[in-house]
C-alpha cells in the first residue's frame, strides 16, 4: 500500500488557533427518516459542538499548547494519543460526516473513477454496499466504518474505534458511517442494520467523487 501525502488533504485548520463549529449544510429536518431531525439536533449541537469545545479549550493546558494552530489533521497524526487527538479525531470524523449528506447538487450514484473503482474491487455497487454495511454492523461498541484510498487510488474499507480516523493508516477518507449509538438510537434503537442502509438514501456522492479525485 502507497500511503497518502498529508499535503493531499484538505486540511481542517483553525481560524486564530479556534476550530469554529462549522453549520449544517442542509435543514434539519431534509435527511428524515434516515436521520431524524431530533437526532441531528443531539448529534450536531450537543455531542459535535461538544467536540469542539472541548478540543479549544485543552489548548490552554500546558501539555496541549505547543499543537495549538495545528490542522487537526496534523495533530491527530503528531500528538501523543491522549485525550487532544481524541477530541481532534472525533470533530475531523464528523466534518467529514456531516458535510457527505444531501444538497443541492446531490448525486445518488458514484461515477467515473470511484465507480469504476469500487466496481473493479468489489464488483459492483451493490456488492459494494453490502460489505460496507456488514462492517459497519460488526463493528463492536463505538465507532466508524469508513472508506478511504490509497495514494495509488486502491480502496479500503475499514473499522476506526472511537474516535480513530483512517489517515493514521496513511489513507485518504472518502466516506463514513457513523456508528456511535448517539448516531441513530432516537431513529433506530437496536437496529444499527437498518439505520445503515437507510443512509445510502440521503449520500451525496458527487461529494465522495470530489474526494477520490485529486
Ligand atoms: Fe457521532
Amino acid at each position: 500500500m502507497h500511503t497518502i501525502d498529508i499535503s493531499s488533504l484538505d486540511l481542517h485548520r483553525p481560524v486564530n488557533g479556534q476550530f469554529q463549529i462549522q453549520p449544517l449544510p442542509y435543514d434539519k429536518t431534509m435527511l428524515t427518516p434516515a436521520i431524524s431531525g431530533e437526532t441531528l439536533s443531539y448529534h450536531h449541537d450537543k455531542h459535535y459542538a461538544g467536540y469542539v469545545n472541548k478540543l479549544n479549550e485543552l489548548f490552554d493546558n500546558d501539555e496541549f499548547q505547543t499543537f495549538k494552530g495545528l490542522s487537526l489533521e496534523e495533530i491527530i497524526l503528531n500528538a501523543p494519543q491522549s485525550v487532544l487527538t481524541n477530541q481532534a479525531g472525533q470533530i475531523l470524523n464528523h466534518e467529514l460526516y456531516f458535510e457527505q449528506f444531501l444538497s443541492p447538487d446531490y448525486a445518488s450514484e458514484p461515477s467515473s473513477a470511484l465507480a469504476d473503482a469500487i466496481i473493479n474491487q468489489y464488483g459492483s455497487i451493490d456488492s459494494f454496499k453490502s460489505e460496507f454495511e456488514n462492517k459497519g454492523v460488526a463493528l463492536f461498541g463505538s465507532g466508524w466504518v469508513w472508506l478511504s484510498s490509497d495514494a495509488d487510488g486502491t480502496l479500503y474499507i475499514t473499522q476506526e474505534k472511537d474516535a480513530s480516523n483512517p489517515i493514521s493508516k496513511g489513507l485518504r477518507p472518502l466516506l463514513t458511517f457513523d456508528v456511535w449509538e448517539h448516531a441513530y438510537y432516537l431513529d433506530y434503537q437496536n437496529r444499527r442494520a437498518s439505520h445503515l442502509d437507510a443512509l445510502w438514501s440521503i449520500l451525496n456522492w458527487r461529494l465522495i467523487n470530489t474526494r477520490y479525485i485529486h
